[in-house]
């Protein structure tokens, strides 16, 4: 006899439909899994047998085999103890209605004792189903695939809960989480930009960053406020959309980072300078999100920027440029979004001192050279932004008022990307950063008097194309959030502003 049993599985963070099929013949008393990677097989026979037993069943002494079609999509063993086990439960006629079985899918790895345990990654496999699904899933899982909409989804504990309720003994009513209220909940942002005294060119460019989309770095001493300010970006950005949210949480479900459910703040991720190129990119076996893909819809921080690996640094490039990864392996493509918003700080030099106003620097200048060359060109014109950061004097912090909450500056932000997506609507384009050089043309008209200013400067300051480029860009950016249609002279001259020549030549 034979019994179909549907589930899913997963595909980076995408689901996969399964078909367990499960078939007990006569013959010598056996229980074969096709189509499993040969550890998890094992494991997986014994939850199911254990967790049979134990729900209080009977388990069938016969030649049982079962069969996970399609044959080509991997494979995770415990994401099926549940859907075998029912599939068994159903043939031995303990699950008694087949049709009512055949309308769920069933997710769910199963413990010794029956209980049903939560899996990895179901947020994504829930949500690629069709409309009008029922999924009967474990019940830790709830806070977390709840929010997904147009599917009904039956939360359990126990094996034999779920035997029960396909037999129509016990009922069970669908959970759905309303993913717009979590959202609209006020959560205390612990770190606000009103914590932070002084430092107003560094508060300004922040905002320009995020308004237009700019990745920033800051180079500035230590102690003086690099890692406070990085911390605080995230508390500007708009609120987060639904679409966002889900993304994000689905990252977060298959990395099996989720603490209670749904991801309601943007991400802030700083991976330390001796990170691998796999925890950054993504990779691994299974293959999950890197640090790129983490701080997706976020901030992806970079402390001590010149002390990661070239490669490593070098890598980031193309996520920034594609706004996602793809991770290749043998017999699997997975592609992962990375969209976050690049801040990097750093010394500006060896003993971090240069320049500061009361701290004498020991370094001689070839080791500051050196040191700075550890940052390529290339990756230095990622940064549209580039600001220093000065320590402040210890009266300065003493005295210094409340500065400006996060949520004054956050209205301008949102101000200004509300005019970016109307000017781009019928286009590709994103924000102010992600114009192409051919898209600056079509959309940064200079007067007269700018193009005059604006060729002076480049000449007196060696600018590539690319930095002329990096310039106009800004100065759209700043040009919005003063809700100006034209990009003025004062807009340049303050984008101006935001460069910083590693090579101390100037
Ligand atoms: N502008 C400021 N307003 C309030 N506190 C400040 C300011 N600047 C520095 N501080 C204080 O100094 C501490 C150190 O700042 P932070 O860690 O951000 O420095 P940093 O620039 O990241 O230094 P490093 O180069 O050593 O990483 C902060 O925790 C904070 O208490
Ligand atoms: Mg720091």
């Amino acid at each position: 006899m034979l019994s179909k049993v549907k589930t899913t599985t997963l595909k980076g963070i995408d689901g996969v439909e399964v078909l367990v099929e499960v078939d007990i013949g006569n013959g010598l008393p056996s229980f074969t899994i096709v189509g499993l990677p040969t550890e998890s097989v094992e494991e997986s026979k014994e939850r199911v047998r254990a967790a049979i037993k134990n729900a209080g069943f009977e388990f069938p002494i016969r030649k049982i085999t079962v069969n996970l079609a399609p044959a080509d999509v991997k494979k995770d063993g415990t994401y099926f103890d549940l859907p075998i086990a029912v599939g068994i439960l159903s043939i031995i006629g303990v699950v008694k209605d087949q049709d009512k079985m055949n309308d769920f899918y069933f997710l769910g790895e199963l413990s010794l004792d029956g209980s049903i345990r939560k899996i990895v990654g179901a947020l994504p496999m829930v949500s690629s189903l069709k409309k009008g699904s029922k999924v009967i899933a474990p019940y830790d899982l709830m806070s977390e695939i709840s929010i997904v909409e147009d599917v009904d989804i039956y939360f359990v504990k126990h094996l034999k809960e779920v035997v029960e309720f396909i037999n129509g003994d016990r009922s069970i009513e669908p959970v759905r989480t309303d993913l717009t209220k979590i959202l609209e909940s006020e959560f205390l942002e612990e770190e606000d930009f009103s914590d932070i005294k002084g430092q107003y060119q560094a508060k300004r460019a922040v905002e320009i960053a995020v308004a237009g989309g700019h990745n920033i770095v800051m180079i500035g001493s230590p102690g003086s406020g690099k890692t406070l300010i990085a911390r605080r970006i995230p508390s500007i950005f708009p609120p987060l959309t639904k679409e966002e949210s889900l993304e994000i949480t689905k990252i977060y479900s298959v990395s099996n980072l989720l603490g209670s459910g749904v991801v309601n703040k943007r991400p802030f991720r700083s991976p330390h300078s001796s990170a691998t190129l796999p925890s950054i990119i993504g990779g691994g076996n299974p293959v999950k999100p890197g640090e790129v893909s983490l701080s997706h819809n976020g901030v992806l921080f970079l402390d001590e920027l010149g002390e990661f690996r070239r490669d490593v640094l070098e890598s980031l490039r193309q996520p920034m440029e594609d706004g996602f990864v793809v991770i290749t392996r043998a017999k699997e493509r997975v592609m992962f979004p990375s969209n976050f918003m690049l801040v990097a700080a750093m010394n500006p030099c060896p003993c971090g001192w240069f320049g500061d106003k009361e701290h004498p620097c020991t370094c001689s200048i070839s080791e500051i050279k050196r040191y700075r060359n550890r940052v390529s060109g290339p990756i230095w014109d990622r940064f549209d932004i580039q600001i220093e950061v000065p320590r402040l004097l210890p009266h300065e912090l003493v005295h210094d008022s409340k500065s400006e909450s996060s949520k004054s500056i956050r209205d301008r932000v949102i101000k200004a990307r509300i005019i970016q997506q109307e000017r781009y609507k019928d286009t590709k384009i994103k924000n102010n950063a992600s114009l192409t050089p051919r898209s600056i043309k079509a959309f940064i008209k200079l007067g007269h008097e700018e193009k005059v200013f604006l060729e002076n400067a480049s000449t007196r300051l060696g600018l590539t194309g690319r930095g002329f480029d990096k310039i106009l860009k800004v100065a759209r950016t700043i040009a919005d959030i003063e809700g100006s249609e034209l990009v003025r002279l004062p807009h340049i001259a303050e984008a101006l502003q935001y460069r910083f020549d590693l090579s101390l030549n100037t």
